[in-house]
């Protein structure tokens, strides 16, 4: 029953709860005009407290092609965060007026707390460099979609591996599959954090191999992930801009890779995939997110409990 869980980690689901989801969204996907008014009278609360365009967007549309609406705020300074309000105090507000909230937060455990004081499901919408589990239900719908399977698959994950939570929550998710192998191609600096390698891929036996070129592993990827360095989370800016190129992707690297390798990103990208790359039919990122925005429908619905 996934009727008014919290979702905060990746794992928080058993990957039939997942299926259930996707089932779900399928089915959404196929035949959005039936589902468009399951959430009529029910409010999603967006609380942002960190920017973003995407999550925000897709979270309120799906609410709306649900037939829902949509309170919150994208800038923590307009609301009374600014004047010193804990996070426990607004979710208990909140959660008298929304049915469900969707929160991103810079400071990691964010959500996991206000799970612990809200009445009403809370998704966590990214928390700092920790864990973004809803871009990885997006992330596993659209690689099950390409794919056919979860399992068997080398995953190329590229770009900043240590900041980047998009890829620590996809890791994660990953690893219950079978036969999923990993290979993570970052400069040194931006190297994936040991709590991954030991926790997650040494402690459940996953394969996987470190690489610093991107070109030495292209030809046994089926999915590179490609992602973008994580400026907002660097100490000093020299260190970005030493490291913020580290990787482009394009049509010369492209050639490389199997016939049949989809290139994901969970976007905003920034430099690292030339805009050639785009007309590949391999590219499959705005795709990708348009999933996101079904898979949230298919989230919140089950959450909510509606049909
Ligand atoms: C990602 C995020 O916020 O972590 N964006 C998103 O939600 N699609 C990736 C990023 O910002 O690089």
């Amino acid at each position: 029953m996934l009727k008014g869980r919290s979702l905060i980690d990746p794992m928080d689901f058993s990957t039939e709860e997942l299926d259930e989801i996707f089932d779900l969204a399928h089915l959404i996907k196929n035949n959005p005009e039936e589902y468009s008014q399951i959430c009529k009278g029910r409010i999603l609360a967006t609380l942002f407290y960190e920017p973003s365009t995407r999550t925000r967007f897709s979270f309120e549309a799906a609410m709306l092609r649900l037939g829902g609406n949509v309170i919150g705020f994208s800038e923590p300074n307009s609301s009374s965060v600014s004047k010193g309000e804990s996070i426990s105090d607004t979710i208990r507000v909140v959660s008298c007026y929304a049915d469900v909230v969707a929160m991103r937060h810079p400071k990691e455990g964010a959500p996991k707390i206000a799970a612990m004081y809200s009445d009403i499901p809370v998704i966590n919408a990214g928390d700092g460099g920790h864990q973004h589990p809803t871009q990885t239900l997006t992330d596993l719908f659209t690689i099950k979609l390409v794919r056919k399977s979860l399992s068997n698959i080398t995953i190329g994950v590229c770009g900043d591996l240590k900041f980047g939570r998009t890829v620590h929550s996809l890791i994660k998710a990953m690893s219950r599959y079978e036969n999923v192998k990993f290979v993570m191609i970052s400069p040194k600096e931006l190297k994936v954090p040991e709590y991954i390698i030991n926790e997650v891929l040494e402690k459940n036996n996953i394969q996987y191999e470190e690489a610093e070129k991107l070109e030495d592993v292209m030809e046994k990827l089926d999915i590179l992930y490609m992602t973008r360095v994580q400026k907002e989370r660097f100490f000093n800016e020299e260190d970005y801009i030493r490291l913020k190129d580290s990787y482009i992707l394009d049509a010369e690297k492209m050639k490389l890779a199997k016939k049949d390798m989809f290139v994901l990103h969970p976007l905003p990208r920034v430099n690292e995939i030339a805009y050639e790359v785009d007309d590949d039919p391999r590219a499959y990122y705005f795709k990708q997110a348009k999933n996101g925005m079904y898979v949230r429908m298919a989230l919140m619905a089950k959450q909510l409990g509606v049909r």
